[in-house]
């Protein structure tokens, strides 16, 4: 059995844990996320995200779900548009970037403990929280670039 470890196989595992580490190195944890003045100056992962990828997040009901609370012109084709919160059309002329971050890491810093939108990169320990989530933030550092690159393309035309 472990004569058998000298594989192309574990050699390429150990190849990918090590660039994945190098990778992770930049990235922000949840529990380290700065929040001052509502704002998070910094990206979580280093570099700034993919809003094609973002806007995927932002209709995906198992992700973010943002539709499911706010409605959005630009993905008027998408079935369900909530209105619990504010529709997001212009919400780059109302928020800096580093306000977007702060709303998305953990809404309650900047609306207040009352507000019912989650903080999606924050650690729940919470018993209301799904299993899946336990532990772990809603969306990745990588998908809370996304999403903000995406909120910046949504202009007032
Ligand atoms: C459960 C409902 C809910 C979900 C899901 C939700 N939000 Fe919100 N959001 C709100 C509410 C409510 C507010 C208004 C803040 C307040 O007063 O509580 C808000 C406010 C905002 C604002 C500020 C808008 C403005 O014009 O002031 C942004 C930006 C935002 N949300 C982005 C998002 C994004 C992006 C997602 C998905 C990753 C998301 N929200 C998911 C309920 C939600």
């Amino acid at each position: 059995m472990v004569g058998h470890i000298h594989t192309a196989g574990f050699c390429l595992a150990i190849f990918l844990g090590t660039v994945t580490a190098t990778a992770n190195a930049a990235t922000i944890e949840p529990q380290d996320v700065v929040i001052r003045d509502a704002e998070v100056e910094a990206s979580l992962t280093g570099s700034p995200g993919d809003p094609v990828e973002g806007s995927k997040w932002f209709k995906s009901r198992k992700l973010g779900n943002c539709l499911a609370c706010h409605g959005n012109r630009d993905q008027i084709g998408e079935p369900f548009h909530g209105d619990i919160g504010p529709p997001l059309d212009g919400v780059a002329d109302r928020y800096s970037e580093g306000e977007l971050r702060a709303i998305l890491v953990n809404a309650k810093s900047v609306f207040g403990p009352e507000t019912i939108m989650p903080g999606f990169y924050r650690v729940f320990d919470g018993q209301r929280v799904r299993e899946e989530f336990q532990g772990k933030p809603v969306l990745t550092a990588t998908q809370v670039e996304d999403v903000i690159a995406y909120l910046k393309t949504l202009k007032e035309e």
